[in-house]
């Protein structure tokens, strides 16, 4: 292979990560969302390059990053973006706070769905609104999708609903959400004159072969002034670290809005994030099906070994490198990811986190080698 998935590369010496870090030496950690994989060398290359030029100013978002983000996502998302607008920021996650100050008024209702990625329950009481959540309907059959429950959405909307927080494709479940889903929810979304801010962190880990993704904007196109787009470099090519991601609003008076929320709470762009975004874009994609090679082939490996565990039920993720566990039934007791990482000493997320105790989440963006160690490990406890 023209890219090396397997070799595990030390992620503590010389220099500390989260992931690696958190817990003993002996756990093996299949938390975080990050994945233990080097970059696409096109923009270790470019990162080298950029390094050697020993000057660290202020940068700017340079026009060649904004055109190359245009054109990845007409080939990708079939979207024809204006370079204007892109608003490069660093972190989607700030970027989900700064909306809720941008659009929402203290005491507003910020509407979300359970499960969900951590900081999407945090962001309305961290902002002074009010959070509103609704539940995501179980799968019909074990091992069947998730799915998106309209009813329960539309209940929890009050009269003070601004801003919906959504997430597609989805962290956790790895829903890639239907045309049909995303009308629903578009009219529910016009119906309620709510704007929405559509996390699409992941779309670029497709799994399913052919696959394609179709931002909300695009499948609804009549809620183009009304959607704020997040995208980044980081979950696709590893990139977390650089800080570096975009919000994209195609609405003049929305973006000028989010604009002036950005000033003075949110620091400038990050110099090197900016050019392995440019890099990645630009040249990172035989990388980024190389890695879906890999991740189709631990995702296979992962089905296949719950299917051996009592109790324990896996929704196949359509996308990205999360699985979601349901182990309600598996004998763990209330606590599951303590369990296993007492017992099994692999550290999972902790469904309880995404609001759903019984849960954990396994990030399977790592070497087969440390894939292969953790299985045998939960194998001991849950096979039994
Ligand atoms: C859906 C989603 N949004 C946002 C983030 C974090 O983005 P950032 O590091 O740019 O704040 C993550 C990280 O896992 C994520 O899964």
């Amino acid at each position: 292979m023209r890219f090396d998935f397997a070799t595990p590369i030390d992620r503590c010496q010389p220099w500390p990560s989260q992931k690696w870090q958190r817990y003993e030496d002996d756990v093996v950690p299949l938390w975080v969302a990050d994945m233990d994989f080097r970059s696409p060398p096109a923009v270790v290359e470019a990162l080298a390059s950029r390094v050697e030029h020993g000057v660290f100013g202020y940068g700017r978002v340079p026009d060649s990053l904004r055109h190359t983000f245009c054109e990845w996502s007409q080939e990708h998302y079939d979207w024809q973006l204006a370079p204007a607008w892109q608003v490069w920021l660093p972190g989607v996650v700030p970027a989900l706070h700064l909306a809720s100050l941008a659009f929402a008024e203290p005491g507003d209702g910020i509407l979300s769905v359970s499960p969900i990625y951590p900081p999407f329950l945090h962001v309305a009481r961290r902002t002074g609104r009010i959070p509103q959540t609704a539940s995501l309907s179980e799968p019909l059959t074990p091992g069947g999708p998730w799915q998106l429950d309209l009813e329960a959405l539309e209940a929890s909307i009050t009269p003070r609903t601004r801003l919906l927080l959504w997430c597609h494709p989805h962290n956790p479940t790895g829903r890639v959400w239907r045309p049909d889903e995303l009308a629903g929810l578009a009219d529910l979304v016009e119906r309620h004159d709510l704007l929405v801010v559509s996390d699409e962190l992941h779309c670029d880990l497709l799994l399913d072969r052919g696959a394609r993704h179709v931002p909300l904007a695009v499948q609804c196109p009549q809620l183009a002034d009304r959607v704020i787009t997040l995208m980044a470099p980081s979950k696709t090519f590893n990139l977390a670290g650089l800080t570096t991601a975009c919000a994209i609003i195609p609405n003049d008076t929305l973006r000028q809005r989010f604009e002036a929320q950005m000033r003075g709470l949110q620091s400038d762009v990050n110099v090197l994030g900016l050019v392995a975004a440019e890099a990645a874009y630009g040249q990172g994609d035989p990388w980024r099906h190389a890695l879906l090679e890999v991740l189709r082939q631990h995702r296979e490996r992962l089905v296949s070994q719950a299917s051996q565990w009592p109790g324990v039920v896996l929704s196949p993720p359509q996308s990205t490198y999360l699985a979601w566990f349901d182990l309600r039934q598996a004998g763990l007791g209330d606590a599951p990811q303590q369990a296993l990482l007492e017992r099994a000493q692999v550290a999972l997320s902790d469904g309880a986190d995404f609001g759903a105790p019984g849960f954990v989440r396994l990030n399977f963006g790592t070497t087969a080698q440390q894939l292969d160690e953790a299985l045998a490990r939960l194998d001991q406890v849950l096979g039994q």
